[in-house]
């Protein structure tokens, strides 16, 4: 079999260092990509398939977010992506630095063209043998390039789980049209897995090799969003300092995913009609014409019917992208997904969390089924991994349930807390030196730590309030109350002034 060329992530605010680094590579027999701030090339990285990118190549010194940063940010994505620093002369510290924060290596420029084919070929090697291509991804999708067809076809249905009539129709249709150019418009309420979908048309089709690109129609200032799809010529606009690819250039030969993609203001919509309709467009500010060959996915959570009665969006765009409509139906409608849903996320944090929780009890199952699941799929992921992380006996039984789970209040979705979850968790950091040999202990320790921040974190935001603490961690004041004491909190509080009194009562 054929080596894919490698490919190179480059990324620098110098667009000379960017042309030279960029020719150099490619003559070199490497495939690049130039991003010119880290928020793009993280973007950029975020948007493709796990396992697109081989190395990065990041300047240290760029304004906005510099290469330290995008090293961390990188690192949480995807572990196993080889990062090289780019350093000024003589600032060794800060690349012995970054090395120790997990850079593959650092280049001091200027560097001779020996030197970087040398560190990036080992680069290479490294991510080719341990790969990131045996490793599931996140939403257990499968990674590019793996397999035959005929496994890729089969894999797990593309890690879509569910037995409902409505997600086995929803398969069988990506399996039947995956293969074909024509677009698919997916509709369904947040959290129902649009995004997934998505991915599995990308991954389904032979187009899965080449770029998958998602545009997040809703994060683009409206200003932005024609020179985000289609491109711009150097000095376009204010700015623009020099010419930039658009997303439909980034896609060629792939994918091109627009999601939210109601959001589009109306004169864009215009432009995205006539580049869909006689597939060309120009770059802002550009007379050449450009064609691509792109398929194209669009995503809503909104009825594009009203939106077209309230005039926000173009009928005849409707229409071009309404070709082969995929709905996806809210949880609750489906309620025999739950089990199995529930079933997948837990195997999948017990590995995540080095934990080795068995399941449910009768009891919490009967809850999780009746409950109605504002936040979809997205909300029962997040729950399930809480409750795994938290998980002190073999079962989760309903007691550890957050409380909205045993009155008859509907849920509140997705919202509150996640965020703040999230970034405390990000914020942990293992020194490398204490993990050992046995990792599944190390993930162990790790989780506990996390489990203890977080629980810490919660106390302190709302004084020790116990009740207020559960709901913010999403879990049960029993388990809760059963944890602190575990982790000898109780007597800590009482120490530093009481707990309030709230949070006392029902023991
Ligand atoms: N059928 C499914 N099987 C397994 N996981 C799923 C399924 N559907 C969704 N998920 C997971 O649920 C989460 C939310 O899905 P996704 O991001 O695709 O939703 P979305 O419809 O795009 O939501 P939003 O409109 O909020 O962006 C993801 O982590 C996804 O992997
Ligand atoms: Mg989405």
């Amino acid at each position: 079999m054929n080596e894919p060329k490698p490919r190179v992530l480059v990324v620098d605010d110098e667009p000379n260092l960017r042309k030279v680094l960029g020719a150099l590579l490619q003559q070199a027999g490497h495939e690049v990509v130039t991003e010119a701030d880290g928020e793009s090339a993280l973007a950029q990285v975020r948007a493709l398939p796990r396992g697109t990118f081989d190395v990065v190549i990041t300047d240290l010194r760029m304004p906005g977010m510099d290469g330290m940063q995008l090293l961390e940010a990188l690192l949480d994505e995807d572990p196993g992506l080889p990062v090289i620093l780019l350093t000024a002369h003589g600032s060794v510290d800060t690349a012995v630095e970054a090395v120790k924060s997990g850079a593959f290596d650092f280049l001091e420029k200027p560097f001779e063209r020996e030197q970087i084919g040398k560190v990036l070929d080992k680069a290479v090697a490294t991510r080719r043998r341990s790969g990131p291509r045996t490793e599931p991804r996140r939403e257990a999708m499968l990674p590019a390039g793996e397999g035959s067809d005929g496994e890729v076809a089969k894999a797990k249905d593309f890690g879509m789980v569910g037995r409902s009539e409505a997600m086995v129709t929803v398969k069988e249709m990506i399996h039947t049209v995956a293969a074909s150019p024509s677009t698919v418009l997916i509709t369904g309420e947040s959290g129902t897995g649009k995004e997934l979908v998505a991915r599995a048309l990308h991954m389904g089709s032979e187009r899965r090799h080449l770029p998958f690109i998602r545009v997040n129609c809703a994060a683009i200032p409206a200003g932005l969003v024609e020179s985000e799809l289609f491109g711009h010529e150097r000095g376009a606009f204010t700015g623009a300092v020099s010419s930039r690819q658009g997303r439909f250039e980034l896609a060629d030969g792939g994918t091109l995913f627009l999601d939210e993609v109601s959001e589009i203001p109306l004169e864009i919509q215009v432009k995205l009609l006539r580049a869909i309709q006689e597939s060309e467009f120009e770059r802002v500010g550009g007379v050449k014409t450009l064609r691509v060959d792109v398929r194209l996915i669009a995503a809503t959570n909104r009825d594009l019917e009203d939106e077209i009665k309230a005039k926000r969006f173009r009928e005849d765009l409707y229409y071009r992208l309404n070709v082969v409509p995929i709905h996806l139906p809210p949880l609750r409608e489906r309620p025999e997904d739950v089990e199995p849903l529930l079933e997948h996320f837990l195997q999948r944090s017990n590995e995540r969390l080095g934990k080795s929780v068995a399941g449910f009890t009768a009891e919490a199952l009967e809850a999780l089924r009746s409950y109605t699941w504002q936040g979809n799929i997205r909300e029962l992921e997040n729950l399930v991994e809480r409750m795994v992380l938290f998980a002190s006996g073999e079962r989760i039984g309903v007691d550890e349930l957050p409380d909205a789970f045993t009155s008859d209040e509907p849920g509140d979705g997705d919202g509150d807390g996640e965020g703040d979850e999230a970034s405390s968790l990000r914020a942990i950091r293992l020194p490398l030196d204490s993990l050992g040999l046995d990792l599944k202990e190390a993930v162990k320790a790790g989780s506990r730590r996390i489990e203890e921040a977080l629980i810490r974190e919660a106390l302190a935001q709302t004084e020790a309030n116990v009740t207020r603490s559960a709901r913010k961690l999403g879990i049960s004041r029993r388990s809760l109350q059963s944890k602190m004491k575990e982790l000898g909190l109780r007597e800590e509080i009482a120490k530093q002034g009481g707990v309030s009194p709230s949070s006392e009562g029902e023991d």
